[in-house]
């Protein structure tokens, strides 16, 4: 009854800015939408990720299956207006995000912005990072994700990892290192911008090896614009920023 009142509400709304060819239109499209999401190849995808997604919590005795959106969840940050549902990633795309980078992973730290219940973090854990960070504004996916690494039973190799619960927007990157700055198409463009021109003035102020992974990248076009970064691969489900290594620092 509540969607068919609010279905109806959107209607008279569109009715009154577009009239009646213009709603027509509309509703065609969206019907394609969701045609598109009804056929079979499509539920057939959905099926298979939400089986991997199961495995994967019943093989490291953890908790990051599932799609949640923002409306469910617990955020005090006006942000949320920007930011995009939970949804964990797939191990193998994580795999493939950091395949042939030839990192000496030693060196960098680990940071995931928007990391959710953490399935990044746990994954990022196998490899021997110098430092990992995890950023989730949702008190409570940070709890889950918190409770996650005290229970995943799979391989660690870094054990130096923080969660920390704020906006990404706000959050302040560590200058002690060279980093990976990994992003799961978390927020829209507003935030996007907010944190690229956060790591751009950290990188002025500290020049270091900078590595940017994002994938499902909606909002490309704001790492594009960053002089110190160049587009190292690009597809439709990733890219790859690195700003190489900077030169070293004269004398003062
Ligand atoms: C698509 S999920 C990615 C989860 C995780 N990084 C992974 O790869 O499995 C995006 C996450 O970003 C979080 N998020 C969105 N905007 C945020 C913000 N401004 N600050 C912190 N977290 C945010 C969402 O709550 C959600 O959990």
């Amino acid at each position: 009854m509540k969607v068919l009142a609010q279905i109806l509400r959107q209607a008279r709304r569109s009715l009154t800015k577009r009239g009646i060819l213009g709603t027509l239109i509309l509703a065609i499209a969206a019907s394609g939408v969701v045609v598109k999401n009804l056929r079979p190849s499509h539920r057939q995808a959905l099926r298979l990720q939400r089986q991997a997604d199961r495995g994967f919590d019943l093989k490291y005795n953890v908790d990051t299956a599932g799609t949640i959106s923002q409306g469910s969840l617990d955020v005090r940050s006006r942000n949320q207006l920007f930011a995009t549902r939970y949804e964990p990633i797939q191990d193998v795309d994580f795999a493939a995000l950091l395949a042939d980078t030839g990192l000496r992973y030693q060196d960098y730290t680990f940071i995931d912005l928007g990391s959710g219940k953490g399935r990044a973090i746990l994954l990022a854990a196998a490899l021997p990072f110098r430092r990992i960070v995890g950023v989730e504004f949702s008190p409570r996916l940070d709890a889950v994700a918190r409770d996650n690494l005290e229970r995943y039973t799979g391989e660690r190799n870094c054990t130096n990892i923080e969660l920390a619960c704020m906006d990404a927007a706000r959050y302040d990157f560590p200058e002690d290192s060279p980093l990976v700055l990994y992003l799961y198409n978390p927020f829209e463009r507003p935030v996007m911008q907010q944190v690229a021109d956060n790591l751009a003035a950290s990188f002025s102020r500290r020049p270091r090896r900078m590595l940017v992974l994002y994938f499902t990248p909606h909002c490309a076009d704001v790492w594009d614009s960053l002089e110190f970064l160049q587009k190292k691969r690009a597809t439709n489900l990733l890219c790859l920023y690195d700003s190489g290594d900077p030169p070293p620092a004269g004398p003062v």
